[in-house]
This record gives structure tokens, sequence and C-alpha cells, in this order.
């Protein structure tokens, strides 16, 4: 079923776990990021850039996730990522999309406050969920160096004022992640997620998943983490793959031979992550064999 993403974090919320959150960068691999779903009994979040909607078109992709979820069945939301202007959250609103991030974290804190509540008002008026973020999440390791400098930590007391005065569904937080990292691992502080967990209520959500240790996830999901986001992982999983198979081949092969294989890697990477997403303390996890 096409769900909002506040149904899926109520979910989790109830079961301990976390909603696993997909980017994806182009249309072949998101059948096989619902089967991955699919085959694991767990709920999915695909979600998209503003760039990559562009690219494929808002409302494409809508079509498609609202009929891959219907022929899995599985229970999928559509998120579209990191927005910064209000035009892109009304399109994807008027294509279908069930949840927006409005992302703030560059502005002053009212009026990170004042335009997310904006959305807030906008997309909660269409049955549409949002998350806003505050803190900043670090840079890439292409180009852009992973630095602890460059981080502002979101702070607990910021946390509470942001989520009352908002409304906001879910909170993306900096607590030490970064995105785009692949090579190498952060260091979460999970005494500062700690502490924001236990000022608000609203699921939190990790962003720059790429770069999170998985022996950290449980400790990460026992302190309110309810949507986790993994995006390089399968950007770079996907591209080696094709690099080999493309690399391979002959030009008049059909392209099928070579894109199949990267597809399915992605979908072992996201059946591998949603299996971990549900955590080990999850009801859903106890006398099951994947703990
Ligand atoms: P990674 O690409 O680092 O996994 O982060 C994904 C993300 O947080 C998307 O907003």
């Amino acid at each position: 079923m096409y769900k909002t993403l506040k149904e899926l974090t109520d979910y989790a919320d109830k079961l301990n776990m976390t909603v696993g959150a997909f980017n994806m960068h182009n249309l072949e691999m998101l059948p096989e990021m619902i089967r991955a779903a699919k085959e694991t009994g767990l709920p999915i979040v695909i979600q998209t850039s503003v760039d990559t909607a562009k690219y494929i078109g808002y409302d494409v992709i809508v079509a498609v996730c609202k009929q891959l979820a219907a022929n899995n069945p599985v229970d999928v939301a559509l998120h579209l990522d990191h927005a910064r202007d209000f035009k892109a959250i009304q399109d994807a609103i008027a294509a279908g999309y069930s949840s927006v991030m409005f992302d703030g974290s560059n502005l002053p804190f009212k009026e990170n406050i004042a335009k997310t509540k904006a959305v807030v008002d906008y997309a909660h008026a269409r049955g549409v969920s949002v998350e806003g973020e505050l803190g900043t999440i670090g840079g890439t390791e292409e180009g852009i160096s992973v630095s602890e400098d460059d981080k502002e930590y979101t702070r607990p007391s910021d946390a509470i004022k942001f989520v009352a005065e908002t409304g906001v569904d879910a909170l993306a937080v900096g607590i030490g992640t970064n995105h785009g990292q692949f090579k190498s691992k952060t260091n979460v502080k999970v005494p500062l997620l700690q502490k924001i967990h236990e000022s608000v209520e609203v699921p939190l959500v990790i962003h720059g998943g790429t770069g999170v240790k998985e022996e950290d996830y449980a400790e990460l999901i026992n302190n309110g983490i309810r949507k986790f986001n993994v995006g390089t992982e399968l950007l770079v999983n996907w591209t080696q793959t094709a690099k080999g198979y493309f690399e391979a081949t002959e030009v008049n092969k059909s392209l099928r031979h070579n894109i199949i294989p990267c597809n399915e890697k992605v979908k072992e990477i996201v059946k591998h992550k949603l299996l971990l997403f549900m955590n080990a303390d999850s009801p859903l996890n106890r006398g099951n064999s994947h703990g």
C-alpha cells in the first residue's frame, strides 16, 4: 500500500525498529528496491532528491511507486529528500509524493522554524508528512572533507522549540554523520542523540547512513531513530557493478544484460539493511533467525 511517512514511522515506533529510506538515483533500481521490501515483509521509504525527481519526472516516479506497491504488495512511502525551495515541495505534493523534507538547516534558526512551519501547514492540509532538519550533516569524501569542524550539532533545547513550533512529523538530527561517506565510517554521538530523544517525542532521522557502522544501528534505534537514510552505498555499488559489466561486454549487447546485475546488487544491499533495521530488540525479531 502507498502510505505516508508518518504511518510508517508510527509502525516502526510500535515495534522499536527503524524504517529504511533509500535514495533512488535512477528508475532502473526502483523495482528491486521495492522487491527487497516485499521479501523482508518490511515497509520502505523510497526517496529522491529534487534533481532526480526532475530528471525522471515527479509524476512518473509517483505512478511507478504506487504500481509497484500495489503489485508486490508492500507498504511504501515516497519522500522528497532535502528540498530547500517551496516550489519543489509544491511540485512533489501535486504529483502525489506522500512525504517531503524541507531542509532549512542552512538558515538562521528562526527562519528555519518559520519556513518549515509554512511547509507543514501546506503539506498537512494535503495529507502529506513533513521531515525537518536542525543542525548540519557533514560533507562527503569526494571533494569535500569529512570533518568534525564544519558541523553544527543539534542542540536538544533547539529541538524542543523547533518541534513544538513547526509540528514536523520527523526530525533529521546532526549527530556526527556525513552525506556521501563510503570509504570510512563516522563516530556517531550517541549521548547527544539520547538527549535529543529524551527532549522530543517526534521520530528522529539519520542522514548519511552509508557512513554509519552497522554495529551502531541497534543503539541508534533504541534512542529514537525511526527513519534511516541510505543513498551513497546504493549509488556506489550500482556504478561499480555497471562499470564491470559495461567494460566487459560488446556494445551491441542488450542493455538488460548489464543493468540487471546492478539492480540486483541494490536489492541485496536494501534487503541486508532492512533486516538490520528490524532491531534485535523489536518484537518482530523475537524468535526470528535474522536476529
Ligand atoms: P548517504 O548517501 O551518505 O547514505 O546519505 C543518504 C541521505 O542521508 C540522504 O539524505
